[in-house]
């Protein structure tokens, strides 16, 4: 992996679903890059936790507790950038769920679908609302959003949250075709197994579940293993950053060759 190199330097990122998972494993890497961060997350308690982590580390942070589905929320995010940094240079547009018992479509009630498009593309919308006037003051900006391999190819009984993926790669189409000419550039990530199932579906699993599906990402996966938290932040910080400067619009797809 890179040595850090001070890329981000003088730049504030906004970043959500930051306290567990692979949004912990990015802030840290923006953190080491030398960036400023408004860290976002529902669970007040496990942000705080991060949040002590990369002060420890010399970052600039300040956390706010909320639902990412809530307009309050990145409105908040936004003012405590601009209050603490005067700027909102990089949107990392990563919190979702994908509840357990959201299967087919038939078997998917209706409150369990609008909270999941309310978490993973809704919230996509208000941030990325909401960031762009400031991104468009300081001349530009870049937004990066986690989808998901299962945004392009379905996944078996995984209805509501194949579609919101779906969505979110999109909503940075839309982005990219209207914002690039700005100075704002909008891309994707499209991450298959990573090494931890996610939070809300891993609480309703049993250890044998968890099991089975460690071993059947390697059997599927042509590099026959889940992929790290590092290994994709470190493609996170490449669309976010000046390395990436002519791609706009992009999905990128980072599962070990499985969907290929
Ligand atoms: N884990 C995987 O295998 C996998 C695969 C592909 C894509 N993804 C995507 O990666 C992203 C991160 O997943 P992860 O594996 O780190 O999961 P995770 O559950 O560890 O992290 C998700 C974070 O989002 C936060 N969050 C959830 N709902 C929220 C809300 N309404 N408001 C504010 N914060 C909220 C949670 O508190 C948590 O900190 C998600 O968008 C997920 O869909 C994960």
């Amino acid at each position: 992996m890179t040595s850090p190199t001070g890329r981000f330097q003088d730049k504030t990122v906004i970043a959500t679903g930051v306290a567990s998972g692979l949004g912990r494993a990015t802030v840290k890497l923006f953190a080491a890059e030398g960036a400023s961060l408004v860290l976002v997350d529902r669970d007040g308690d496990r942000l705080d936790v991060v949040a002590r982590e990369l002060d420890a580390m010399g970052a600039k942070t300040v956390p706010v507790v909320g639902d990412v589905s809530q307009a309050a929320t990145a409105d908040g995010a936004v003012r405590a950038a601009e209050g603490h940094f005067g700027r909102v240079d990089v949107l990392f547009n990563n919190a979702g769920i994908d509840p357990l018992e959201a299967r087919s479509l038939v078997d998917t009630t209706e409150e369990v679908w609008d909270r999941t498009m309310g978490v993973n593309v809704k919230s996509a919308f208000l941030f990325a609302r909401a960031v762009i006037p400031p991104m468009r003051r300081t001349g530009g900006g870049s937004i990066v959003s986690t989808a998901s391999s299962a945004g392009i190819k379905a996944s078996p009984k995984e209805a509501v949250y194949g579609i919101s993926k779906a969505a979110l790669i999109a909503l940075t189409r839309s982005l990219a075709r209207d914002f690039s000419s700005q100075g704002i550039r909008a891309n994707c990530i499209c991450p298959g197994f990573l090494e931890c199932v996610m939070t809300d579906r891993r609480q309703e699993m049993t250890e044998d579940a968890l099991v089975k599906r460690s071993a059947r990402a390697g059997d599927l996966v042509p590099m026959g293993r889940e992929g790290q938290y590092d290994e994709v932040a470190h493609s996170v910080l490449f669309l976010a950053g000046p390395e990436s400067s002519y791609t706009s619009g992009a999905a990128l797809v980072i599962d070990g060759g499985w969907i290929a």
